[in-house]
């Protein structure tokens, strides 16, 4: 099929698209670089050995986004493009209001005057809010206490009334947990700007002496040892759920988590990171995060039932690749 890819040179588009290449899709990507590069749409070229087509252009651009679809005889969309920083979406709520709620109509609409009746959106275990774990698809959503997540919840509610319209829209709303690590070759990963938010980035930075140490927030949670409890999930495992969301999409619109289901605190990851790699990785416990809930994970059923997928990397691999990507190709990178 040929499948636009809007956000394909960011994080886990850019390993979604090696997924789509090696499945035997052609890709096309729509991307504004506001938080990637050029650089990642060649590594997955030189990665998977194939070629794709590259469009630099703001998908809130209706009639840019009307070109590729003129240009193109588009089979399915998997929207990524977005902001994604959840502090940052305090600050400047209308900015990610219109950049994700925008995208998301602009690219439906296009899809109904192409007849395009595939579409894959990037949703967050965010809309769940501070429901009781494990979190189910069939949950009611609480509110987020940020715009970012307000963002997936609203967009997820608008694919979900067009597909209800048009029977023949199917729809899938992946609801990711904690994506990390990178593609093994160590060519494409994470590379957040400044100090990253998120916890594995921090953990590779502090390994290779750009920041001091960890501060882990909290260890007073009611978890196993006191720490944040997240499932944390490859990112070419959730590449590769992106492709069986796409092979298995049906009439509607379907809710999908994709996590491994298993819960692993802040202090576990540091340890399994040290194991991976023989790296100590030194911290000190701080206050806790405002925001921040104690425990969450995925019940991961539906997805093993409906797309036949399961997540296979464990937290040894996500540390070890996330490793090799910050060791190799951001030298590379940063001393440009
Ligand atoms: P990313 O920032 O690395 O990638 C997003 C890409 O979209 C970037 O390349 C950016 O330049 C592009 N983009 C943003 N707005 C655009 C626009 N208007 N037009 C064209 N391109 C635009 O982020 P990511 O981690 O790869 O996340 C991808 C998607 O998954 C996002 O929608 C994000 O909200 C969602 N998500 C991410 C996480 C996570 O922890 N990384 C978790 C849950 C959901
Ligand atoms: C994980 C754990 C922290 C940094 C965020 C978004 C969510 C989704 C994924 C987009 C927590 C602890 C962290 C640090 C720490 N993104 N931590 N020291 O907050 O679960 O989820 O990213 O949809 O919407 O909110 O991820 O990696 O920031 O934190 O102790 O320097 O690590 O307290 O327990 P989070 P995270």
């Amino acid at each position: 099929m040929n499948i636009l890819v809007t956000g394909g040179a960011g994080y886990i588009g850019s390993h979604t698209c090696v997924a789509l290449l090696k499945a035997g899709h052609k890709v096309i990507v729509a991307d504004n670089l506001y938080n990637s590069t050029n650089q990642a749409l060649d590594k997955i070229k030189q990665i998977s050995k194939e070629e794709l087509t590259f469009y630099q252009i703001d998908v809130t651009n209706e009639s840019a986004v009307d070109d590729i679809f003129t240009n193109h005889n588009i089979d399915g969309v998997i929207h990524f493009a977005g902001l994604k920083a959840v502090g940052q979406s305090i600050e400047i709520p209308l900015t990610y209001y219109y950049n994700n709620i925008v995208s998301t109509m602009v690219l439906a609409k296009a899809c109904k005057k192409y007849h395009v009746n595939r579409f894959v959106f990037s949703s967050s275990a965010t809309v769940y809010g501070d429901n009781t774990v494990p979190f189910v698809e069939t949950m009611n959503l609480l509110p987020t206490t940020n715009p970012y997540g307000e963002t997936k919840a609203m967009s997820e509610r608008i694919l979900t009334d067009i597909a209800k319209a048009n029977p023949e829209f199917s729809v899938a709303l992946l609801r990711y947990f904690n994506p990390v690590g990178a593609h093994e070759s160590g060519l494409i990963g994470e590379a957040p700007n400044g100090i990253p938010n998120n916890l594995m980035p921090y953990v590779t930075q502090v390994a290779k002496g750009k920041l001091e140490k960890l501060r882990v927030f909290g260890n007073d949670y009611p978890t196993m040892d006191g720490t944040g409890v997240r499932d944390y999930i490859h990112v070419v495992d959730l590449a590769e759920g992106h492709v069986a969301a796409l092979d298995n999409l049906k009439e509607g619109a379907h809710v999908y988590n994709l996590g491994t289901g298993k819960g692993t605190s802040v202090l576990e990851l540091v340890k399994a990171f040290e194991k991976a790699n023989g790296i100590e990785v030194p911290y000190e416990i701080a206050d806790r995060r405002p925001g921040d809930i104690a425990s969450f994970y995925a019940d991961a059923s539906k997805a093993k039932r409906e797309l036949g997928w399961t997540a296979k990397r464990d937290i040894i691999a996500m540390c070890r690749d996330a490793w090799r990507f910050e060791k190799k190709y951001k030298d590379l990178v940063e001393s440009k």
